[in-house]
């Protein structure tokens, strides 16, 4: 069915500074929703606090299923995923990286095979799938990042910076991996970045940040 994000009032301060300063936004199921605004404004404090890995201080976030309000507990995080602008890889080959989702779900064996050769697939890297991940470009890297989180078929896929320190060609694969996902339907993209065309090509829903607070809508 998917999900829908709402955010009322959202206060998440650090060492009594406010990151986040009273966010209201929404974010509507099947969406690419971009993030954008200038450095220390707060887009990856809120990913992170979207993505359940940190508590807020005050207000609410919301999932909601139809109408049903969800309980934000492990088996929510399950249904969500985070990709970090600087992927963690490590010392194993690139299938074992992408597995690592599902290996610590517990999953069957062979639905992991099937599902993480479908992702490696979707994001160019199944014949890389047997090298160590240490040994892949950037791109690749950051590819591979993208391929761990859609081997779990997340409802609510988050992206910080997902091409910051990658060339166009790679930015292009992405991006189209990204729009592979919106045109499928099933799950909905929230990301952030600083590249205005990038927004353009991309985004149905367009968020800025600015100090904390949403400023745009
Ligand atoms: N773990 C933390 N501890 C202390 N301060 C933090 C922490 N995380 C974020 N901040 C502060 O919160 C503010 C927002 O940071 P955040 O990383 O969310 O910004 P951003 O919009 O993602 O910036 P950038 O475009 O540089 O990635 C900054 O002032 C930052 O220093
Ligand atoms: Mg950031």
């Amino acid at each position: 069915m998917g999900l829908n994000l709402t955010l009322s009032n959202v206060l998440k301060r650090y060492n009594g500074k406010a990151a986040l300063d009273h966010c209201a936004v929404s974010f509507s199921q099947g969406a690419i929703h971009v993030l954008m605004g200038p450095n220390g404004s707060g887009k990856s404090t809120l990913l992170r606090v979207c993505a359940l890995l940190e508590p807020i201080d005050d207000g609410e976030i919301v999932f909601r299923s139809g109408e049903r309000v969800l309980a934000p507990d492990l088996a929510l995080r399950r249904r969500i995923s985070l990709v970090l602008p600087r992927v963690g890889v490590f010392n194993e080959t690139v299938y074992r990286n992408a597995a690592y989702g599902l290996t610590v779900r517990g999953i069957a064996k062979n639905v992991i095979a099937a599902k993480v050769d479908e992702s490696l697939y979707a994001v160019g890297l199944a014949s890389k799938k047997n090298d160590n991940a240490l040994t892949l470009s950037s791109g690749e890297t950051q590819r591979l990042g993208i391929a761990r989180a859609l081997a779990i078929e997340p409802e609510i896929l988050f992206l910080d910076e997902p091409t910051a320190s990658i060339d166009e060609d790679n930015t292009r694969m992405v991006e189209d991996i990204i729009k592979g996902l919106h045109r499928a339907g099933k799950t909905t993209v929230i990301l952030t970045t600083h590249d205005r065309d990038q927004a353009l090509r991309m985004a149905d829903h367009v968020v800025m940040m600015k100090r904390g607070r949403i400023v745009e809508k």
